[in-house]
């Protein structure tokens, strides 16, 4: 029995797209819901295209609709992947060590309330640091907060903007988050922390 996967997207959904590639027929996991807290998002149009359920979330602040939408579809995993609001500390509590995010860099640096999507690469590249990344982690009541469970590594080129170093951070994050889901259908909750995964090394 393949492992219920639920991501939770409000945006775009290129990881969304990465997982739904990666997870295909035969794989340990399958994609059965996709969640937003915006109507329009692009990720939700990504589920219907890959004949996903795709529901938007009419109160993301009411735990009592979360835990309905995953129960309905009895998801094992929730993945947050540009996942922009606070998930309710009753659904973390539910989900305990089963609710994972990615973040666009090495946390536990450059993450928290506000630091999301161009903020996170411009403030990488004002701090000087030579490498960024992205991270994998498990989600408690706070942003960005929870064990990271895997990494993966970018060196920052002096020629840096903030689109150069998302763009080369978010192909690596298309690799990672497959990876850590995979893991986690292989080896059951907790979601298990991963071996560093990079290219570079
Ligand atoms: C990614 O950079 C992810 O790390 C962050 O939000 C972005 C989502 O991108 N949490 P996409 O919607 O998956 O393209």
């Amino acid at each position: 029995m393949p492992y219920r996967v639920a991501v939770c997207a409000s945006g775009g959904g290129s990881n969304l797209q990465a997982l739904l590639d990666r997870l295909g027929s035969g794989a340990p996991a399958m994609i059965v819901l996709v969640l937003s807290d915006r109507r329009n998002a692009r990720a939700l149009e990504r589920a219907r295209a890959a004949g996903v359920a795709a529901e938007v979330l009419a109160d993301p602040s009411d735990p009592a609709e979360w835990t309905r939408r995953m129960g309905q579809h009895r998801v094992d995993l929730v993945v947050l992947a540009g996942f922009l609001k606070l998930v309710p500390a009753a659904v973390v509590e539910a989900y305990a060590g089963r609710m994972i995010n990615i973040h666009p860099a090495l946390l536990p640096h450059f993450g928290g309330s506000g630091m999301y999507g161009r903020r996170v690469h411009e403030a990488v590249l004002a701090s000087g640091a030579t490498e960024s990344g992205a991270t994998v982690h498990l989600v408690d009541e706070a942003f960005d907060h929870g064990a990271v469970l895997a990494q993966v590594r970018v060196a920052v080129e002096p020629d840096d903007t903030p689109e150069t170093l998302a763009a080369r951070v978010l192909q690596q994050e298309h690799l990672l988050l497959p990876a850590v889901v995979v893991a986690a259908a292989r080896a059951g909750h907790p979601v298990p922390v991963v071996a560093p995964l990079n290219p570079q090394s």
